[in-house]
């Protein structure tokens, strides 16, 4: 579990996505994080002649930098800023479904992270911002400055495994209002020390958590995980890659589920679900990046990528 680092935007497991999604000449994807455009760009050279993309991203920064890095693709790639929850009105109103596979590279960008304006890091002074786009309703400013103790507490344990939460969140109350996201690792360090011989900040789970409950991820993720699988056709991918454990779960447990022809619980001798299959696990758990890719591109280290293919519901 870890928050990226400002290294590199290099596309992250970039084989392994396409190998995954199954990139065949003419197909349709669906990239849910353009982002940089890096596995956007790819994607389209590995499905030329007659491929295209349609890239989502809710970084309206994100998806103009990738408009100007996409445009010779011309209309093979379509880039709309919004959230990926609505993946298939996205597709379904400009009418690109079904398609061959759809792509999450999760989390934020390098150049989300080094942005000292959006407040993602504790290593750049910045405001308590946190939101990947303005539709989010709170910034990180609403938990640090005026969530209760209890409820910081709870976000801090449930969205950053923070062992430490009650001890932190009573000290971010106590010195409350903190404008500015050095302001707050400081009071984090003050609160609970740093580890002898530890690398890792002692703010890394704080920012993380304040960012997954700003840009509500993990409800976000559970929405579109399904919408996304009402895209694909038959054969078409998933594929998934996370960088902590809590996104990884969710993933696991949503293609486990959908690989299932029975979800009833495990003591019920006869089905009353009707559940069916509408998924099959292309990898077996989770591929993680080569120790090459990690050595070149250390935003990749805490990688986990799952493929799975829609199958028809026997
Ligand atoms: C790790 S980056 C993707 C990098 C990209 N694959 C590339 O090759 O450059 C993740 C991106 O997902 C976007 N993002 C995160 N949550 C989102 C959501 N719910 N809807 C749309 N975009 C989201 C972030 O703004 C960020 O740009």
């Amino acid at each position: 579990m870890m928050t990226k680092e400002a290294v590199s935007h290099e596309p992250v497991m970039l084989r392994e996505v396409l190998a995954g999604l199954n990139v065949q000449p003419g197909g349709r994807y669906v990239d849910c994080t353009v982002n940089g455009g890096g596995h956007t760009e790819a994607i389209l050279f590995a499905s030329a002649p007659g491929g295209s993309v349609l890239g989502i991203d809710a970084d309206a920064n994100a998806i103009e930098r990738a408009r100007s890095r996409l445009s010779h693709f011309g209309s093979s790639v379509a880039l709309v800023n919004g959230n990926f929850r609505d993946v298939d009105s996205i597709c379904r109103e400009r009418g690109f479904v079904p398609v061959n596979g759809v792509l999450f590279d999760l989390g934020l960008s390098s150049l989300q992270l080094g942005a000292a304006g959006r407040g993602f890091s504790f290593q750049h002074e910045g405001p308590l911002d946190m939101r990947f786009g303005p539709s989010q309703e709170t910034t990180a400013s609403f938990w640090v400055n005026e969530a209760s103790e209890a409820d910081l507490t709870d976000v801090l344990w449930r969205f950053g495994e923070e062992k430490r939460s009650r001890k932190i969140a009573r000290a971010v109350v106590e010195r409350r209002p903190l404008r500015t996201t050095t302001e707050l690792a400081k009071a984090v360090e003050q609160a609970v020390g740093r580890r002898p011989g530890s690398q890792t900040h002692p703010a890394t789970r704080t920012f993380q958590a304040l960012r997954i409950a700003v840009n509500q991820e993990l409800a976000t993720l559970s929405d579109a995980l399904p919408r996304a699988l009402g895209l694909l056709g038959f054969g078409s991918r998933l594929v998934v890659i996370s960088y902590h454990s809590l996104e990884d779960r969710i993933v696991k447990q949503f293609i486990a589920r959908e690989s299932r022809d029975c979800i009833c619980p495990p003591r019920q001798p006869v089905c009353t679900c009707g559940h069916k299959a509408t998924l099959r696990p292309i990898t077996k758990g989770a591929l993680a990046p080569s120790a090459e890719e990690v050595a070149r591109n250390p935003r990749a280290r805490s990688a986990k990528l799952r493929v799975a293919e829609r199958v028809a519901a026997a």
